[in-house]
């Protein structure tokens, strides 16, 4: 799959976020090896800490129905420019895609894209 198309996949995903506290919608698109999209939005709750992060919500989806295998995400949010993940998704990046390629996106659809080492080069591991 192209990555514009992964994008595409983030933005649709965005639309479902549930945000009554922060208004911010953010979606993501986690991409497998072999060509599955799952989708994520963010999920907010009264108790904020219980909040889940729109790339937490497509990793956690996408693990827990067997894919651990992945290429590349994308992120794109309601604000007008490029969205990079929370210090929590970035750990959980760590945990699950260490080696993918992490695709931001702003409104007018231009992509900056990551590794793992840019985003979060001295990193906790068991
Ligand atoms: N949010 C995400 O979904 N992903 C991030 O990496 C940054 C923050 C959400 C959490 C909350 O619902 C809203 O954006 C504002 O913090």
């Amino acid at each position: 799959m192209k990555y514009s198309d992964l994008v595409k996949e983030a933005m649709k995903a965005k639309e479902l976020a549930y945000v009554p506290y922060s208004h911010f919608q953010v979606g993501a698109a986690v991409l497998t090896k072999a060509g599955k999209v799952y989708r994520g939005c963010n999920i907010e709750n009264a108790s904020y800490g219980a909040t889940n992060c729109a790339e937490r919500t497509a990793l956690y989806k996408a693990v827990s129905e067997g894919d651990r295998d992945f290429e590349a995400i994308a992120i794109v949010s309601s604000s007008n420019d490029f969205t990079p993940p929370c210090g929590i998704c970035r750990q959980v990046l760590a945990e699950l895609m260490p080696n993918g390629i992490i695709i931001l996106a702003n409104d007018k659809g231009e992509t900056r894209e990551y590794s793992l080492d840019d985003l979060l080069p001295v990193r906790f591991e068991l």
